[in-house]
């Protein structure tokens, strides 16, 4: 038999269904990532689409993203009512862009890791550690520094 959710829920009951801490509960609201109303008796009321958007933000940061880049992507969210699917969809899509591109990049440094610890040169010119987007050769061929403009 499942229990249902009742429409509003209290700071604790939100903690105890999403499996945070209070603490953590009250630090996302402080951040912006999630956002309540006061009852009668001054005591927070969250819609229950809060516990989405904690999964959300649990499952975000294990993927290093940053609590600024969850709240830049929940501020794309409609305010005044519950996010649909599709919200949720177009969400996840721009998440992935930013994800195949850190993956792109993490892979290349791990590749040049390899190299480099073997290597130990660190050198400006040559080493892709020191010098990694190769910034002077975006300006053409050569000795770049040394040539008049
Ligand atoms: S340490 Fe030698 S190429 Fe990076």
């Amino acid at each position: 038999m499942s229990r249902s959710i009742p429409r509003e829920l209290s700071v604790g009951e939100v903690a105890a269904r999403s499996g945070v801490a209070v603490s953590a509960i009250h630090f996302y609201e402080a951040k912006g990532l999630i956002a309540s109303r006061r009852n009668a008796g001054n005591q927070r009321r969250f819609t229950r689409d809060v516990l989405r958007r904690v999964a959300i933000i649990k499952v975000a940061q294990r993927t290093g993203l940053s609590l600024q880049e969850i709240r830049q992507a929940f501020a794309t969210l409609p305010e005044h009512r519950a996010p649909s699917a599709a919200d949720w969809q177009r969400l996840s899509a721009n998440w992935r862009e930013t994800l195949d591109e850190r993956i792109r990049c993490l892979t290349q440094l791990r590749d040049q890791l390899d190299h480099c610890i073997g290597c130990g040169c660190l050198s400006m010119d040559d080493c892709p550690l020191r010098n990694p987007r190769d910034t002077l050769a975006e300006q053409g061929a050569g000795a770049r520094l040394l040539e008049p403009n």
